[in-house]
């Protein structure tokens, strides 16, 4: 996508040849910078510390980690170890693992003064298909926007909820959830975004309202506590979000607080659609609520909250009394009885072991 009118992707392979560019989204909306990843271990620290964050993102960002590891040492210790490093960064999205797990089973089998080469290259091919997948969530989405579109009086805008940010910078390009909504905007529908700040980190009102901005998709930001109120209102006509990872049966892991979105929209009628590449399903959970590790993130994300100062620096100001206990689990998940669909690269079905197989026969488990 755009940034004041230059395109961009979320990661992208350096000119010069031995390191990835990343942007640091640790600074948006407030600084734009861009950082040069030079070693596995810079690779890891990114997804570790969110510089890059999101699942496909996560995923490019490990790939890549994997070739910079490559070109230092490409032997068998080396490779091992740069897996290790990379799936340790961070527990939930199993796009990390996915990736990791494709980028070993294409090194693993080469010798070693061809290895380098051939892991910049699954990174290349690994975002280059993330983008891809990425539009064609988007357009099979875009299905769902029309629909409702179509039943608007003249003057009615179409009102999407989503949380979190499963935008373009999450991904390498286009996003997940907002991929529909991009190509709906993009082709003219009256398209309006209810943009969930997201505490504890706020990616919603950094990243989600910021990208939305620079596109020109029209969008408020709402305190994470609004949603039910305004389906209850009928201001909301669908909600779509992302998800770190989606189990064989539907079970939606996303960033903690979906879960309530996904209870007020039924409890309103108000469909509830979660966007994904088939890369994002775990197909061997069975449980989403029990199997899947949640990330625990320090307390000090709740007690603490970043913003820019009047005179334009970056700080972070304490919210509550100094000593406070926090608790900061950073993803929940939704029964796939709450979610009325997944919208995947090879279509919409229902968040089930029966839809998922039906789009996905040659992965479905018995
Ligand atoms: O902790 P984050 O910012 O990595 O969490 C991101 C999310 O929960 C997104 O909604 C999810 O990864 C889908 S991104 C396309």
């Amino acid at each position: 996508m755009k940034i004041d009118g230059t395109p961009y992707r979320a990661i992208w392979p350096g000119e010069d040849g031995v390191s990835a560019c990343i942007i640091d989204q640790t600074r948006l909306p407030h600084e734009f910078v861009t950082v040069d990843l030079r070693s596995v271990d810079e690779a890891a620290t990114a997804i570790r510390d969110m510089w890059v964050r999101g699942a496909p993102l996560i995923g490019a960002t490990a790939a890549y980690g994997m070739a910079l590891a490559m070109q230092r040492d490409a032997g068998d210790a080396a490779l091992a170890a740069a897996y290790d490093t990379l799936i340790a960064t961070r527990p939930t999205a199993i796009n990390l693992k996915w990736a990791l797990d494709a980028a070993r089973a294409r090194l693993a089998p080469l010798g070693q003064a061809e290895r380098a080469e051939a892991a910049w290259r699954f990174a290349a091919e690994l975002c280059d298909e993330d983008v891809a997948v990425n539009h064609a969530i988007g357009a099979n989405g875009l299905a769902l926007i029309r629909e409702i579109a179509a039943k608007k009086k003249p003057g009615e805008r179409v009102n999407v909820l989503t949380h979190c940010n499963a935008g373009w910078i999450a991904t390498v390009d286009w996003g997940t959830a907002t991929s529909p909504i991009y190509q709906a905007h993009d082709e003219g529908i009256d398209v309006h975004v209810f943009v969930d700040e997201t505490r504890p980190r706020n990616q919603g009102a950094s990243l989600t309202a910021w990208e939305l901005g620079k596109h020109g998709v029209p969008h408020t930001l709402i305190v994470d506590n609004a949603g039910g109120h305004l389906m209850q209102h009928g201001q909301v006509d669908i909600v779509i979000t992302g998800t770190d990872r989606t189990t064989a049966q539907g079970d939606v892991c996303n960033k903690i607080g979906t879960y309530l979105k996904a209870l007020a929209a039924k409890d309103n009628g108000i469909p509830f659609y979660v966007a994904l590449p088939s890369s994002t399903i775990d197909w061997t959970v069975r449980d989403g609520v029990r199997e899947i590790p949640i990330e625990e993130r320090s307390g000090e994300e709740v007690t603490w909250i970043q913003g820019r100062r009047a005179d334009g620096t970056l700080d972070k100001v304490l919210i509550s009394p100094p000593d406070t206990p926090a608790a900061n689990p950073a993803f929940d998940v939704t029964p796939a009885r709450l979610v009325t669909g997944l919208i995947t690269e090879r279509g919409i079905c229902a968040a089930s072991a029966e839809g998922l197989a039906g789009l996905f026969p040659e992965r479905a488990v018995a």
